[in-house]
């Protein structure tokens, strides 16, 4: 979108204003459906990246699928009218109920413990399920999102594959796919085969003989900082699928190759307007104060995460250092530190880029500052808008779910 788009959107409806292009989301989904060209792909676009209605609803008029991550999630996109079959839920430390919940509503578990499984099947003799293994491979855009190897709680270890057979012939559980997730951000396209190898080598008809389908996870990374390379994923694309056909001919069945993109699919579309009300010199330091905060895009601060800023209202201006910080009150609510800007005046409107995946989602009303509002456009027109809270929305909120209580202990 045009600098003056933003201008014109941050004017109407005032900042800090999230901006999604819905356009974009569908040209993402379209681009990976190109790119691994198999005819039995099936995506599964990761909710937990960004839940605004309108491009959900988008992304399931166009055929996507859901990985759903919570009881609330499936919920969610039941209510949004995917099909129980559209969508995989990946639990993790789930409840008995949360368990129960989701199994009454029809959608596929995909189960990453041996504890949990052992407990499906005794609940629920021959159930469907997906078992999801750690593939081994460790990748991801910071260690706090990597989902393979030693360090992290997800999935079952290969190694551990007679006992999860053992639990499957104990209750006749119909394993129908099988599931894994490397990390979010894979730096290597390396990575993704080595992951796929780790999955396929188990997948056998003599240990699973009612596979429906392989689930390979999302990670597709997307450049954020300027002079990030992007993964060639044409190229990628193309060995997933080879890779995947000739699986298909060892097992000796045709089965459904999954995917569950999330960044991939909505980080670029989106923009995080924020406007700068205060600059202050504090010796060192150029400090550009906006009228958002960490808690509405809390990348920079969880995962010392890189986001682009563009000054929309002074983009020739004389180049300066800045620290781009919030209004929270904490010292390490900044956006950017000692990031070089054309320079910035008070009253200037900021877009952070790749503000689409997990910004709003991840976001919180800490200082008891509201989340955003935020606006959907596709094709030239703004087609959706979501409000923020006010105040009193927020106020309402805290004590309307506040209660006094008499109990003894
Ligand atoms: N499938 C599973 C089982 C996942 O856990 C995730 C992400 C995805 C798919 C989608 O991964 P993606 O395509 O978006 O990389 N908040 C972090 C990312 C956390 C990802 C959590 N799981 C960030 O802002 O970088």
């Amino acid at each position: 979108m045009q600098n003056e788009h933003f201008l014109t959107l941050a004017e109407h409806f005032g900042t800090p204003l999230f901006v999604y292009d819905a356009g974009m989301v569908l040209e993402r989904y379209n681009d990976l459906k190109r790119f691994i060209d198999h005819p039995r792909l099936e995506l599964h676009y990761a909710l937990k990246a960004n839940f605004n209605p309108a491009l959900l609803t988008a992304l399931r008029d166009a055929g996507c699928g859901i990985d759903a991550v919570s009881p609330g999630e499936v919920e969610y996109a039941l209510h949004l009218g995917f099909a129980p079959e559209k969508i995989i839920y990946t639990a993790n430390n789930m409840t008995d109920a949360e368990f129960e919940k989701v199994y009454a509503s029809g959608v596929v578990m995909n189960i990453g413990e041996l504890s949990r499984l052992r407990k499906a099947g005794f609940a629920h003799p021959g159930m469907s399920v997906c078992l999801r293994f750690n593939p081994d491979v460790t990748d991801g855009d910071s260690a706090k999102t990597m989902t393979g190897g030693e360090l992290t709680k997800f999935g079952i270890l290969l190694e551990d594959i007679d006992k999860v057979l053992d639990i499957v012939r104990e209750y006749r559980l119909k394993v129908v796919g099988l599931h894994e997730h490397t990390g979010s951000g894979i730096q290597k396209p390396e990575s993704f085969h080595a992951a796929m190898k780790a999955l396929m080598s188990i997948a056998t008809p003599e240990n699973f003989p009612d596979l429906e389908f392989l689930d390979f996870g999302g990670g597709f990374k997307v450049p954020y900082k300027p002079d990030e390379q992007p993964i060639d994923y044409v190229t990628l694309g193309s060995g997933i699928a080879e890779r995947f056909k000739e699986f298909e001919k060892s097992y000796g069945r045709q089965l459904k190759i999954k995917f569950e993109p999330g960044k991939f699919m909505v980080a670029q579309c989106g923009t995080l307007l924020t406007r700068v009300n205060t600059i202050k010199r504090n010796r060192k330091r150029l400090i550009a104060g906006t009228d958002s905060g960490f808690p509405q895009l809390i990348r920079p601060v969880l995962y010392d995460a890189y986001h682009q800023i563009f000054n929309l209202s002074n983009p020739e201006g004389r180049e300066e250092i800045y620290d781009i910080c919030g209004n929270i009150c904490e010292t390490g609510d900044r956006f950017a530190e000692q990031r070089p800007m054309p320079e910035i005046r008070e009253g200037d409107l900021l877009g952070i880029a790749n503000a689409g995946a997990y910004c709003y989602s991840m976001g919180g009303i800490y200082n008891l500052r509201a989340m955003p509002s935020e606006v959907v456009v596709k094709g030239g027109k703004v087609i959706s808008l979501r409000r923020r809270a006010t105040d009193k929305d927020l106020i309402d909120n805290i004590t309307g779910t506040t209660e006094s209580c008499d109990m003894a202990l």
